[in-house]
């Protein structure tokens, strides 16, 4: 979307083809659930009872200390779940806190004063997806706030409420912190020296999603997230603590990730599976909906620079994976082909595998 002018929707032809806020939508009819939003293979929709396994916790404190079972455990997280809870981070409970707040005030103003901020932006607010390719695409039970972090952009913050700037500002910076400890963990438990992935993202960049996705009165029949994986390397998330709704994919099903109260949730990004030849996991996700209370969530993608050529990492083709996996890929033009396609699982990372695996 482009937020370049300050025309209210209906005077803006580019605005006017964009698909409907779902807030709204649920403001003014509960009840309906239009058919564009409706998963049409039962086996896709979620179900009533997910399974509830626990998704490994790692101690952020102790992988910071060296502590070498807990590098291990988070070894075996990435390599088995590509997901993990971190508890022991060190952002304050009131940043966390804060931030989910205030997200919350911004999603109950009227709609109207929102989307004032969101055409003055150069930020994205409203569309849950990317791209909408087609007509007959299903769309996503959810609204999202889509912003860059990264120094260069902060200033841009400007145009949002400043009790929201300042969340995100203050909650960015302390993510970033987080990143970084976690990069230099994961390098460890890569074989490399601490400081390597964060060498390998030159200047790193980070955006952040909010992700609202309003109640739905049949839960069972729509998704607030297509099955998706992440490009970024990691993906830092802050979650509702009381409203479980994202699912993993894991074994043969999704597994719900219940919230344990101010822990982030961690996954491996596309960009890691890469580097790691497939070692470590970027995995399938997506996020159900509920009857009862809109869920919120926060998701920093911490990307490597655009100009950074992606490729398996020699010391990762060894004897237990003996072929490279991807093929030398610019990360520019891998994000730009996710971005071109609608969210399909994982069919996006084909751009860089090796054809004949
Ligand atoms: C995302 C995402 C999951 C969630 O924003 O990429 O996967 O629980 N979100 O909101
Ligand atoms: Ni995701």
């Amino acid at each position: 979307m482009e937020n370049n002018g300050n025309d209210i929707p209906s005077e803006n032809p580019e605005i006017v083809a964009f698909v409907e806020n779902v807030q709204e939508m649920v403001r003014k009819d509960p009840s309906c659930i239009p058919e564009r939003y409706i998963i049409k293979n039962h086996d896709d929709r979620p179900k009533i009872a997910p399974v509830a396994l626990d998704v490994p916790v790692v101690d952020l404190s102790l992988l910071s200390e060296g502590n070498e079972e807990e590098l291990k455990r988070l070894d075996l997280a990435c390599t088995d779940w590509g997901f993990f809870q971190v508890i022991n981070h060190g952002v304050a409970q009131e940043v966390l806190q804060r931030m989910k707040n205030t997200i919350s005030s911004f999603f109950e103003l009227p709609f109207e004063e929102k989307y004032k901020y969101a055409v003055m932006s150069p930020n994205v607010y409203g569309q849950a997806q990317s791209f909408v390719v087609t007509e007959e695409q299903k769309l996503d039970w959810a609204d999202a706030l889509l912003l860059k972090t990264d120094a260069s952009y902060l200033e841009k913050l400007e145009y949002w409420p400043p009790g929201l700037k300042d969340a995100i500002e203050t909650y960015s910076g302390e993510v970033n912190a987080v990143a970084k400890r976690l990069l230099c963990a994961i390098s460890l438990t890569m074989g490399m020296d601490k400081e390597s992935l964060q060498d390998m993202h030159k200047d790193a960049l980070e955006s952040l999603r909010v992700n609202y996705y309003p109640t739905c009165c049949m839960p069972h029949l729509v998704l607030g997230a297509s099955p998706h994986s992440d490009v970024s390397s990691i993906t830092i998330l802050t979650q509702d603590d009381d409203i479980t709704g994202l699912q993993i994919r894991h074994g043969e099903g999704w597994v719900s990730v219940k919230p344990i109260p101010n822990a982030l949730v961690v996954n491996i990004g596309d960009v890691i599976e890469i580097w790691s030849n497939g070692k470590y996991k970027s995995i399938e996700h997506r996020a159900v909906t509920n009857k009862y209370k809109p869920r919120i969530s926060v998701a920093s993608f911490i990307m490597p620079s655009l100009d950074v050529e992606l490729e398996p990492l020699d010391h990762m083709v060894d004897p237990l994976n003996p072929l490279k996996m991807y093929k030398k890929i610019k990360y520019e033009d891998y994000v730009m082909a996710f971005l071109k396609k609608k969210l399909e699982g994982k069919a996006h990372t084909k751009i860089a595998k090796v054809e004949s695996l």
